[in-house]
């Protein structure tokens, strides 16, 4: 077991008890037949009504952790019902998402809606509000969600003005081994353990980073930006340590001095079928150890949707007032 793990905090996961389990399985499932396909607004719709109707347990924890996401950032709930036995297999085509409603796509989708709304950008993934996060075969070294070597701590999409406040992770199948971890690593643990000077060099806009081929890149370069922004005793972070460059020396050390202090406020839990990570992108990076792929049919299966908190300030990067942002 890694240093990581053995710090994983026991708050870090939440037991829903059995019974509102049963409970949330029997909304899940009457949402099921309320549309043909999860991206139909109707759908979305017919899932932030349901939402209502989830036991007030679930709802009280994802409430509280949507208005304060606690010193680490995230939270793993735990024991959702996911029958992992009754799963088709695993995918294991690259860009696959889910588009008939499914009991864990329903899950998600009304997950998002009380955390605020799904949203999904349409250059990744095809814009499909609930995707799978699936190894993938020759992609093993993939800085992304198909790989399954090491993925460096991340904010998701973090070179974009509007990326998700909230991501998603319901493992439906965990890897062969259990050796697959989400780690997760926040700015509120990290920033004590910086010197002033890191700080300070961390609020310049001496950053930028690159975003995803599948993004298509802008003709003036990737945007120059700060690290840290917001407030002094509480910023938000946005950096990607596969994709976000000092462009100074100062800030490139910087940015080694910030890598090695979530290095060390690191957490990695191992999920479990039935365990929904949220992960609050404003303030925690995440990114996963790794782990073997067979293609078996048997491997490691993740379900990802995002969520804004507040989907009005996107509404330019959306047409129809729709939940894909289309640039
Ligand atoms: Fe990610």
């Amino acid at each position: 077991m890694s240093k990581t793990a053995q710090a994983a905090p026991a708050e870090a996961v939440r037991a829903i008890p059995a019974k509102a389990a049963a409970e949330i399985a029997d909304v899940s499932l009457r949402l099921v037949s309320e549309a043909d396909r999860i991206d139909d607004a109707a759908w979305v719709a017919a899932a932030r009504s349901a939402w209502a109707e989830l036991p007030a347990v679930y709802r009280r924890e994802i409430g509280s952790f949507r208005r304060h996401s606690g010193p680490s950032g995230a939270v793993v709930v735990r024991g959702l019902p996911v029958d992992e036995q009754s799963l088709p297999a695993t995918p294991m085509a690259g860009g696959s998402v889910q588009r008939a409603p499914t009991a864990a796509a329903a899950l998600l989708v009304m997950t998002a809606c009380g955390l605020g709304d799904p949203a999904a950008f349409l250059a990744e993934k095809s814009g499909a509000l609930v995707q799978d996060v699936v190894p993938v075969p020759g992609q093993e070294y993939f800085q992304g969600n198909a790989g399954s070597v090491d993925l460096m701590m991340h904010n998701e999409n973090a070179f974009h003005e509007h990326r998700p406040d909230f991501v998603m992770l319901l493992c439906l199948r965990p890897d062969h081994e259990g050796v697959a971890g989400l780690s997760t690593a926040s700015i509120r643990e990290a920033l004590p353990k910086l010197s002033d000077r890191a700080v300070d060099c961390l609020w310049q806009p001496e950053f930028s980073t690159q975003p995803p081929p599948s993004f298509g890149s802008p003709e003036d370069g990737p945007v120059r930006h700060a690290v840290l922004t917001g407030t002094p005793e509480d910023p938000d972070i946005q950096v990607d340590f596969a994709a976000t460059t000092g462009l100074t020396p100062a800030a490139r050390e910087a940015l080694a001095e910030l890598s090695d202090g979530l290095v060390a406020v690191a957490r990695t839990v191992r999920l479990r079928a039935g365990d929904l990570a949220i992960v609050d992108n404003r303030v925690c990076l995440h990114g996963r150890t790794a782990f073997r792929p067979r293609y078996d049919g048997r491997d490691r299966w993740v379900q990802r949707t995002f969520a804004m908190a507040d989907l009005r300030r996107s509404r330019a990067f959306r047409t129809d007032d729709g939940y894909v942002l289309v640039r």
